[in-house]
């Protein structure tokens, strides 16, 4: 859905940038305000190509290579709907998100970093894509090895699944620990659905996470100094994966 603006241009219903306006690696944080400190983190030349509803989006260069850094939201239908827009009518051929996640398996501490090759759902939103089918919520596999490959081996950094949760704060009983039990590493609210989406318009998806905090291991919560510290692993790793 095309809406024609006052000026002649194009818009879609959620983003009110113009096609060229993106580049071709969008790198997707759920906060836009850490959108806007991530694009000025990277970037002395972002600029302002998106604010609908306060999500702000930015555009500029990397050692002359062109990047997008945009928020989604929080949980899968935001997200989903940035991304289907990015996606379709705005060029963009990858979206990593950079996020934070709770971490489940015992293995994973607040402060490291996870890189999602699979998100599993409680959500529908998967469901509702092919008849009759549970849907593998996958990463591209070519974002998530020049992820790896970024990480060198650091023993703070895990590949493995996630859970993609549409509550934050609703408990199941027994969940987590079965959720555990199966080696998922966190828990965070929008990757499968962001899998989901790539796979519908054939493009590339990754989710690297900074782990805020942790479910079953009674480690205490990131400080917000710690999540703006730790969080820069976790970027690099995604900016390594944009420029892949
Ligand atoms: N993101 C960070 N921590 C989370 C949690 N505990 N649950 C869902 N999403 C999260």
């Amino acid at each position: 859905m095309l809406l024609l603006r006052k000026d002649q241009t194009m818009a879609t219903p959620h983003i009110n940038a113009e096609m060229g306006d993106f580049a071709p690696a969008v790198l997707m944080p759920g906060d836009p305000k850490r959108a806007e400190r991530i694009a000025h983190m990277l970037m002395d030349d972002a600029k302002l190509v998106t604010d609908v509803r306060g999500m702000l989006g930015f555009t500029g260069t990397v050692n002359g290579r062109p990047l997008s850094v945009m928020g989604s939201g929080m949980g899968q239908p935001s997200a989903t709907i940035y991304a289907t827009e990015l996606y379709r009518w705005f060029g963009v051929e990858r979206i990593i998100r950079v996020g934070t996640c709770g971490g489940i398996s015992p293995k994973v501490k607040v402060g490291d970093v996870v890189v999602a090759l699979g998100a599993h759902t409680d959500s529908a939103m998967n469901t509702l894509r092919i008849p009759g089918v549970h849907f593998s919520a996958v990463a591209s596999f070519k974002l998530a090895s020049a992820a790896v490959a970024a990480a060198k081996e650091a023993d703070n950094v895990h590949v493995g699944t996630i859970i993609s949760r549409d509550h934050f704060y609703l408990p199941v009983e027994g969940q987590v620990q079965k959720l555990a039990d199966y080696g998922v590493l966190g828990v965070e609210m929008e990757a499968a659905a962001m899998y989901g989406v790539a796979a519908e318009f054939g493009k590339e998806a990754l989710t690297v996470l900074t782990v805020s905090d942790h479910l079953l291991d009674g480690s205490a919560d990131m400080t917000a100094e710690e999540r703006e510290t730790k969080f820069r692993g976790a970027l690099d790793l995604a900016v390594a994966a944009a420029f892949v």
